[in-house]
């Protein structure tokens, strides 16, 4: 067996085609496309297509969608600009967030620009949406940047519904969608929202390029300045064969997006089923065995308590399995997952998150269950 690669959350592996339609970007058409002449003006012909390709297959305007070097940036960009262009004076986010959303947010907290809430979560680690809405009521001028799906448990938020109430109390919505883009569907004409965000390298795209929707009713200024690139919201010669990648990586995903999901959805519930009948004392941290409610692509296993579980990660690396996570934060320390620790997952447990995508096969999901039962067995 060929080393197995189960952690499509933090990357994934390019898609042939996508390398294929970059690199023409790299061998002939190196033009900038800030340049009048031809050699430019090709280069920014491309570009307007893949802006093109990106608003279409999310149902929006190419006006709408700015060129970012990838998620973090779309997030910097959407929380701090909506903060200062709009007035806002409280912000409200989850303790599960991506620390792109959430060191954003504390950073502003702590320059004095924002109070800063965090919505009460229940035991599975999903939203209270009562409590949310108590926050909204209480507080005008708020910012909401709560995320779509969650990059360690995979828990999934009701974007609809968040949307409705963002808009009731008129409040600002920001979505942090890096984990579903080119995973799920997003219709902007049927969204309640003001800012999303995407990462190729999320959807077997190139990494160092991504995008931030702005709704056209919620215009912001830059967050990057220089240049007039992107109409004058991010100074900075484009990152052009990104671009193009991310168009395609994009386009390929809408393409066999039904298809991949019924594959990868077997993948997680084979292993689901597995671990659950032939190991002892296994859970499923959050709500990552609820295939309902949950990202199809993560799975975040937590192993029973053992003297070895610092070298969990490790014997599945010697094992041929790349895979990531770790375990909660021991008191006085903030190395382990913030997320396992806000869910109260006990430091002494073992918690791998594996994350798939349609590269993977039954027979690596069977090998990898293999692997964890003698492993387990022989730690026991
Ligand atoms: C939920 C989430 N948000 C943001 C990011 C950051 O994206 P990027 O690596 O493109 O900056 C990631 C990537 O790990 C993520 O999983």
């Amino acid at each position: 067996m060929n080393r197995i690669y189960l952690d499509n959350a933090a990357t994934t592996p390019m898609d042939k085609a996508v390398i294929e339609a970059m690199l023409p970007m790299m061998e002939s058409n190196f033009g900038n496309p800030s340049s009048i002449h031809t050699h430019g003006r090709e280069v920014r012909n491309t570009i307007e297509r893949a802006r093109k390709t990106i608003a279409g297959l999310l149902n929006t305007s190419p006006a709408e969608i700015f060129f970012t070097s990838g998620g973090t940036e779309a997030d910097n960009t959407a929380i701090v600009r909506s903060i200062e262009d709009f007035g806002i004076t409280h912000a409200i986010t989850s303790p599960l967030e991506h620390h792109a959303v959430l060191h954003t947010l504390e950073y502003m907290a702590k320059k004095g620009k924002i109070k800063l809430s965090y919505v009460e979560l229940d035991t599975k680690g999903h939203v209270d949406l009562k409590h949310l809405e108590e926050l909204l009521r209480d507080n005008p001028k708020t910012l909401v940047s709560l995320m779509h799906g969650n990059n360690e448990i995979g828990n999934l938020l009701d974007l609809t519904v968040v949307g409705q109430l963002c808009e009731d109390y008129g409040a600002i919505f920001h979505s942090d969608t890096v984990q579903t883009m080119g995973h799920y569907r997003h219709d902007l004409q049927q969204m309640k929202i003001d800012f999303l965000v995407g990462a190729a390298h999320k959807f077997h795209g190139p990494k160092g390029v991504g995008f931030l929707y702005i709704n056209a009713k919620s215009k912001i200024t830059p967050f990057i300045h220089g240049g007039s690139q992107e109409r004058n919201m991010r100074g900075g010669t484009e990152n052009v064969y990104g671009i193009v990648g991310l168009a395609k990586a994009l386009e390929i995903a809408y393409a066999g997006m039904d298809e991949h999901r019924k594959h990868v959805e077997t993948l997680k519930a084979r292993m689901i089923a597995r671990l659950s009948s032939e190991l002892d004392d296994v859970e499923f941290n959050g709500d990552s065995d609820n295939l309902d409610k949950s990202l199809y692509t993560v799975l975040n296993v937590s192993f029973p308590p053992s003297e070895e579980a610092d070298m969990f990660l490790f014997n599945l690396d010697i094992n041929k399995i790349s895979a990531s996570g770790g375990s909660a934060c021991t008191s006085g320390s903030d190395i382990g997952s913030h997320v396992l620790t806000a869910l109260n997952v006990s430091p002494e447990r073992p918690s791998v998150r594996f994350s798939f995508s349609k590269y993977n096969t039954i027979e690596e999901i069977d090998y990898v269950v293999d692997k964890l039962v003698s492993m387990l067995k022989v730690t026991a």
